[in-house]
């Protein structure tokens, strides 16, 4: 959830900034990879920059406006994702869009 509300909400960013012929996008894709389950979350929005990047995860980082975001989603997403053993990678580009990989390790035989 936390994942796309966010993707939407830089999606109405860089629709804002650019007004002509924009058309949003935010692709969900789920495949196997060296016997890893991988989700992505790829959207077309405003993307971020290095900067960014590098603090998105931190508790309360936010670049929001006050009752837009508070910056805890992705801090409470991280914990989960590390709570279940799982890797979470991001890849974005200011004005291009930006992706969210969640890697899945293969669960155990019982
Ligand atoms: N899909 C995205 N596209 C662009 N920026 C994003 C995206 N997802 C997260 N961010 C950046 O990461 C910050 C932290 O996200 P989050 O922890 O969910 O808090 P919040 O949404 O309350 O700001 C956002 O403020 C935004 O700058
Ligand atoms: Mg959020």
């Amino acid at each position: 959830m936390n994942f796309m509300v966010n993707a939407c909400q830089a999606m109405k960013d860089a629709d804002q900034a650019q007004a002509n012929h924009y058309q949003a996008q935010l692709v969900v894709n789920m495949y196997e990879h060296d016997n890893e389950l991988i989700i992505e979350f790829r959207d077309n929005g405003k993307g971020m920059d290095e900067a960014i990047c590098n603090s998105i995860f931190e508790p309360f980082f936010t670049t929001k406006s006050e009752g837009q975001g508070v910056g805890l989603g992705l801090a409470i997403s991280y914990g989960i994702i590390e709570r279940h053993g799982e890797r979470i990678d991001v890849n974005a580009e200011p004005d291009k869009g930006s992706m969210f990989s969640i890697y899945l390790p293969p669960t155990e035989a019982t």
